[in-house]
């Protein structure tokens, strides 16, 4: 789908997870959310926070798993996603702290091997995704998955992609003060969502976004795997839609 401006779409998204998340309520079930970060999902998590704010959206019920996390990196860190997630929307609404998660960049006590299989584990226990929120990297990555992830890669630790690092640079104020790994879920566990919505604004994105949704389905570019998913949608304004 293309909307003129990235608010518009960013609306439409955040209405489509408060239909999720009211219908499951009315069930008696959890929603299970799988989250990103980065500059992208900011106007989806602004959205839903005035709607539990104004209307009273409840997030009782919702189960959260973000995508990734730089390793190592303390929670309080400026850069850390568990910082970015608290600022931009657990903070701010009704969600219990221990039904959000963000992989822990301190892993200790355990392998971060262990840790990631755990991770896999409590997604499974909480009945697995059911919506899955995704940007996309320069590289092509979703999730931290840099060129070279397979279709069935899990939950692991990965080295970024020089680009990425570079991407990431202004946040670290320098790119050697980039963290060289993250921990991320893997191209198979984001597949195993329900559903997926993508989402891509600005020009930046025209030239990735056109291989990944009309390119050849490979592990350089781990977006063009949505390619065989049968519930996902690609959501962008009309400059990162430019190449299409
Ligand atoms: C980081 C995140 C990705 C995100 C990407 C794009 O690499 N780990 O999940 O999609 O940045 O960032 P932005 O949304 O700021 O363009």
């Amino acid at each position: 789908r293309v909307f003129c401006h990235a608010s518009d779409a960013s609306r439409a998204i955040a209405g489509q997870i408060a239909a999720l998340i009211r219908g499951r309520a009315g069930e008696g079930r959890t929603c299970v959310l799988g989250l990103a970060t980065g500059s992208t999902p900011t106007g989806v998590y602004d959205e839903l926070v005035r709607m539990h704010r104004e209307e009273g959206l409840s997030f009782q019920n919702v189960v959260t798993f973000n995508l990734d996390e730089y390793f190592p990196i303390r929670p309080e860190e400026l850069q850390s996603y568990v910082r970015f997630m608290r600022e931009h929307l657990f903070d701010h609404v009704d969600i219990k702290p221990e039904n959000a998660h963000v992989p822990d960049g301190t892993v200790s006590g355990e392998s971060v091997a262990d840790y990631c299989r755990r991770y896999e584990e409590m997604i499974e226990d909480a009945g697995g995704i059911d919506l899955q929120l995704l940007g996309i990297g320069r590289t092509g990555h979703i999730g931290f998955n840099e060129p070279g992830s397979g279709r069935s890669s899990r939950t692991r630790l990965i080295t970024l992609d020089r680009v990425t690092r570079r991407d990431a640079a202004s946040d670290f104020f320098g790119e050697e003060n980039v963290p060289a790994r993250a921990i991320t879920m893997g191209v198979g566990t984001i597949l195993a969502a329900r559903q997926l919505v993508l989402m891509a604004w600005g020009e930046g994105k025209a030239s990735i976004i056109a291989q990944a949704v009309e390119g050849e389905i490979s592990t350089h570019v781990a977006a063009s795997f949505l390619q065989e998913h049968p519930n996902a949608q690609i959501v962008m304004d009309e400059a990162a839609a430019e190449h299409l």
